[in-house]
């Protein structure tokens, strides 16, 4: 491939932290590097606490988990999204109820008031999709009104704003991704973000539930093994060094597209008040999006149709829906672009060519 869609990109200081990390021997889930990655990550976000796992989806499992979510209950999740936002409702063996989009591509608040008032989940998890910030204060709101807990799957929209609030800060936990193609990445991670209390309780589940205060391991409950290590998050410290330069870069290769694909594609808006990173740059076109998918792929450059609307997969057939099935229509149009930050204009000049030949 000569452009992927969103790879990694290295800051320049990670090796040189890896190496310190090497010369102090923790090479092991825990170590001084963990702590400044956590500490970095709430410094930056605003989050009272953070904690470093080895995936988003370990995050938002483990949110299910504090919040006693378990079989008989039910969780209300985007719709539109990523299968990682809705699977560990199903490691706890509850039932996921999922909530169409609105014209944001984003969870559509009314269709969850409906849930909410029909179906009575005990939480929801809303997803920010593609770096974009959802109308994250209405569902909130409603939220509240209804008394349901609010988790934030921010895998995508690390940095990303709503009325000045960075996404992932406004429900009782929040979650990032590092994964390998995220904003940053610690080659697969991510942090989970909260209440310092509810923080601590989820660094024992990470860590397979030891009571402290004995020699021996002495289990009250089952945990897991979801930290990250301190190497990984030797990579995230230096990652989160560029965290604005990358949000630049994400954004500014959005405008490019947008200047070049004007007359061709119409994009992801972002919502009144909201500041999205533009993570992914993602378009709509008249034409079969499969086509320029295979066109691009002629020359070797990624790029990927928008997420299949969980309604539509095989898996969740049964699972109850509230919405109008908007995604359906995204999910037949749209193409997420290669946004990684190390392309310059020259690259997305390429990818708008090969596109605009396709479409004649
Ligand atoms: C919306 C969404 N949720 C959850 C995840 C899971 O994150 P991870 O891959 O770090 O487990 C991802 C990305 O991978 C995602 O895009």
């Amino acid at each position: 491939m000569r452009l992927f869609l969103s790879p990694p990109h290295m800051s320049g200081k990670e090796l040189e932290y890896i190496q310190e990390a090497f010369e102090n021997n923790y090479i092991a889930p825990v170590g001084p590097f963990l702590e400044r990655f956590e500490k970095s990550v709430a410094k930056f976000v605003q989050a009272p606490a953070a904690l470093a796992l080895c995936s988003g989806t370990a995050g938002l499992h483990l949110s299910l988990r504090l919040l006693g979510i378990g079989p008989k209950d039910k969780v209300a999740v985007s719709d539109f999204t990523f299968i990682a936002s809705l699977s560990p409702i199903l490691y706890q063996g509850a039932a996921p109820i999922l909530i169409g989009c609105d014209e944001s591509w984003q969870m559509d608040p009314n269709a969850l008031e409906e849930a909410l008032q029909k179906e009575r989940p005990k939480a929801v998890i809303l997803t920010h999709i593609y770096g974009q910030s959802a109308d994250v204060k209405s569902i909130k709101e409603l939220c509240e009104r209804y008394g349901v807990h609010l988790i934030e799957d921010a895998a995508e929209s690390l940095g990303t704003t709503f009325d000045g609030q960075y996404t992932g800060t406004f429900g009782i936990l929040g979650v990032y991704s590092f994964n390998g193609n995220k904003l940053l990445t610690t080659g697969g991670g991510g942090v989970l973000v909260g209440p310092k209390e509810l923080i601590e309780r989820a660094r024992s589940l990470a860590t397979q539930a030891r009571e402290p205060g004995v020699e021996w391991y002495e289990h009250k409950t089952y945990g897991y093994n979801y930290r990250l290590s301190n190497i990984a998050a030797a990579i995230g410290v230096a990652q989160m060094e560029v965290i604005e330069e990358r949000i630049a870069k994400k954004r500014q290769i959005f405008a490019w597209y947008q200047e070049l694909l004007s007359e061709k594609a119409s994009f992801m808006p972002e919502l009144p008040k909201s500041f999205g990173t533009r993570w992914l740059t993602t378009a709509l076109f008249e034409a079969d999006p499969l086509r320029i998918l295979h066109e691009l792929k002629k020359e070797k450059i990624e790029s990927r149709p928008l997420w299949k609307p969980m309604h539509m997969q095989p898996l969740c057939k049964e699972f109850a829906y509230f919405g109008q099935k908007k995604e359906e229509e995204l999910f037949a149009k749209g193409l997420c672009l290669p946004s990684g930050t190390a392309m310059n204009k020259e690259d997305v000049q390429m990818v708008c060519e090969v596109i605009g030949r396709c479409l004649g």
